[in-house]
């Protein structure tokens, strides 16, 4: 099993680079099969979870290729409207390609998704817009056999801004049989991402970064060539590790603007942010203080998925910081592997309260998740002694190249294979 180890305690400098991101790409891949030619995706990252999600498309009948970033989809020809449970449990986004699927060829047979284990993320609110899109969805054995003669547009009001639920009703509005209206939609940016890019093919919608999104269907799109918007939550990890490891590093080929919820945090910290274009400076402070409640919340809310690693950087920060986890329910299971390395945290249901300690000491532990495993590095940075994080391939689901660019920056942290 592999891992990474990790001696802490070596400040970071240096320049990193932010790769694209990870939720942008996989509903934009998701998007390149209702083209009728070829699309080329820029800036694409290369992780686990864009792979699966090429897995995906090829297991439907169409080819890809990706190289250096550049993922290239040819989504002509015949599609296959079955996805094996296998390829839907390797992670959450594979429940995009229903919309897309459903589009392209009327039939869909998916299983239930899988992912990360961070709360129950039932697809309800998924399911229920398509029936309203006019279709019909069978349940088997855990299989979901959705069918439809034409999809429909429809008025839709979420109980929740869903972002996956937002994405998907978009790719099955974009080439249904007229308007799709979506009220409480998700404002992420990567929501606005998926739409430029789906603009970018012919497909007409407004409202997107709103919460109210309105899509004319139209007969077909056309492949394009296009670039993925940099990850918000890649940019945000690595103010993370500097916040713990100490030191100063600039962060390049990112959106300032999107992680305006995340710098204040940072800032409260002692930290200094300082942004021109597309990098932030940041350079941790000497001595971290606690925080003002963090409540997590949709876009432009502070991101639950932040909240791991933003703990990690709290837990030497003196005095009482307090984390409310309002989006998913089972996320506050990195906490285990940061009280192993010596962090004051006591939970109690979506409340987490840490009481900053002086040091934190290096140990064994195992990424719990994505975001939860990329706190459990943030911590080891900044841990004296030596560190061990198993189950990693959590971690490779939206990192590319995570330790390699770390040890550029100065960290010492190799993979064991
Ligand atoms: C996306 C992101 C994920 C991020 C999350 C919230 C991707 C690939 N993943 O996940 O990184 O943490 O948004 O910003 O983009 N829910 C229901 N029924 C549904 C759908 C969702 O109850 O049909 C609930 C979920 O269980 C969760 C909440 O709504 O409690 C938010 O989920 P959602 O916004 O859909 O997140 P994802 O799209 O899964």
């Amino acid at each position: 099993m592999q891992k990474l180890i990790i001696n802490g305690g070596r400040k970071l400098s240096g320049e990193v680079a932010v790769h694209g991101s990870k939720n942008a790409s996989l509903p934009i891949l998701a998007a390149a099969v209702l083209c009728n030619s070829e699309v080329t995706l820029l800036n694409c990252p290369k992780l686990s979870d864009t792979y699966a999600a090429m897995r995906i498309i090829n297991h439907i009948g169409y080819k890809t290729g990706f190289e250096k970033n550049v993922a290239v989809i040819n989504p002509t020809g015949e599609c296959e409207y079955e996805v094996p449970d296998d390829l839907m449990r390797e992670m959450r986004s594979s429940i995009i390609f229903l919309g897309a699927i459903l589009g392209k060829c009327g039939r869909c047979k998916i299983t239930f998704p899988g992912g990360c284990d961070i709360g129950a993320r039932p697809i309800d609110m998924h399911l229920s817009s398509l029936r309203k899109m006019g279709v019909t969805i069978n349940e088997e054995y855990g299989q979901l056999d959705c069918c439809c003669e034409k999809l429909k547009g429809a008025k839709i009001s979420l109980s929740f801004p869903s972002v996956g639920a937002t994405e998907n009703i978009i790719l099955a509005a974009v080439t249904a049989q007229g308007r799709t209206i979506i009220q409480n939609a998700a404002r992420e940016p990567e929501i606005v991402d998926l739409v430029c890019f789906l603009r970018e093919c012919g497909a007409e919608i407004e409202g997107e970064g709103t919460g109210t999104i309105t899509i004319e269907g139209i007969d077909e799109l056309y492949g394009c060539e296009y670039r993925i918007m940099p990850d918000r939550i890649v940019c945000a990890t690595y103010m993370a590790c500097a916040a713990c490891a100490g030191g100063d590093i600039a962060i390049k080929c990112c959106r300032p603007h999107e992680v305006d919820s995340i710098t204040p945090v940072f800032e409260q910290m002692g930290c200094f942010v300082h942004s021109v274009n597309d990098t932030i400076y940041f350079s941790a402070g000497k001595n971290l203080r606690s925080v003002d409640t963090i409540r997590t919340m949709v876009y432009p809310g502070f991101p639950t998925d932040a909240q791991a690693f933003i703990m990690a950087a709290l837990c030497k920060a003196k005095g009482t910081s307090v984390f409310v986890e309002n989006i998913f329910e089972n996320r506050f299971q990195h906490v285990n592997g940061l009280q192993r390395m010596g962090a004051d945290i006591r939970v109690e249901g979506k409340v987490a309260v840490i009481e900053g300690v002086n040091k934190l000491y290096g140990a064994k532990s195992a990424a719990p998740d994505l975001r939860g495993g990329a706190g459990l590095v943030a911590a080891a940075l900044g841990a004296e002694g030596k560190s061990e994080i198993s189950r990693i391939h959590y971690i490779d689901r939206g990192y590319e190249n995570f330790e390699i660019s770390l040890a550029l920056l100065g960290a010492d942290i190799h993979r064991s294979i």
